[in-house]
């Protein structure tokens, strides 16, 4: 649950060194796990595709690589974050707020969010709205950071999250504060049951979490 404001702001000022502060922060793991979902999505042949929250692109771009017939549309309320995925040649980009979809109900068979749901203003009707839009039987694929469950692995990765990343976020794009919000939004983030839960209290028959990089971030896919 977080202020729109705040989130749209803190993404246009880290827009221009968002990929690269990533691949550093991540050791390049987040080309994987993004490479995890663009599978899962074409092992369903969908055909039309919605990536909302997609930013920079990065997950868009994968999924167009692994499903070279579907038409996978981009959509994020950040201009200066799309503009980057623009720039990658992505054809099929709309400002688009994931509470407030600008798009008729059932309108795509697979719908994606990575690094997304986190930022935005609530959980449940964000989800709710990416179900709206989903047609009967398609599928909604969640990518996002998470927390160990293994307690001496859990407390490594909070002193890295609240100390290390902030600090080397900081010094890349200049925004400290940038990843002081990402610290917290990832310990506020539900995550395994809880966001199983979430999914089928808002518009999904089913839903399932599956852990990736021993917890550290996980994936979710949910059925209308
Ligand atoms: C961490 S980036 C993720 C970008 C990309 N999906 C990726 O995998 O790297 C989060 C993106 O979510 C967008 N975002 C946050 N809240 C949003 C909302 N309510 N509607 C649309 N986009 C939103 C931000 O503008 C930002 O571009």
């Amino acid at each position: 649950m977080q202020d729109p404001v705040f989130v749209r702001n803190a993404f246009r000022d880290i827009a221009g060194r968002y990929v690269l502060t990533n691949h550093v922060l991540s050791l390049g793991i987040d080309v994987l796990w993004r490479n995890k979902v663009a599978k899962m999505v074409a092992s369903r042949d969908p055909k039309r595709v919605l990536d909302i929250a997609t930013g920079s692109g990065d997950l868009a771009e994968t999924i167009r690589e692994k499903c070279p017939d579907a038409h996978v549309v981009g959509g994020d309320f950040c201009q200066p974050m799309m503009a980057h995925a623009r720039k990658r040649g992505l054809p099929d980009l709309i400002v688009a707020d994931g509470m407030n979809l600008p798009f008729a109900d059932g309108a795509f068979d697979a719908v994606t969010v990575g690094f997304g749901l986190r930022n935005m203003a609530s959980y449940p009707d964000a989800a709710a709205e990416m179900a709206r839009v989903l047609a009967p039987g398609g599928k909604l694929y969640v990518l996002d950071f998470s927390l160990p469950r293994f307690a001496p692995l859990r407390a490594a990765y909070r002193f890295y999250l609240h100390k290390i990343m902030p600090a080397i976020g900081g010094v890349i794009t200049g925004k400290r504060g940038a990843y002081d919000y990402l610290s917290g939004s990832i310990e506020k983030f539900p995550s395994g049951q809880e966001m199983v839960g979430l999914l089928t209290e808002n518009g999904f028959r089913v839903a399932r979490g599956e852990q990736l990089s021993f917890g550290i971030a996980a994936i979710y896919d949910a059925e209308k």
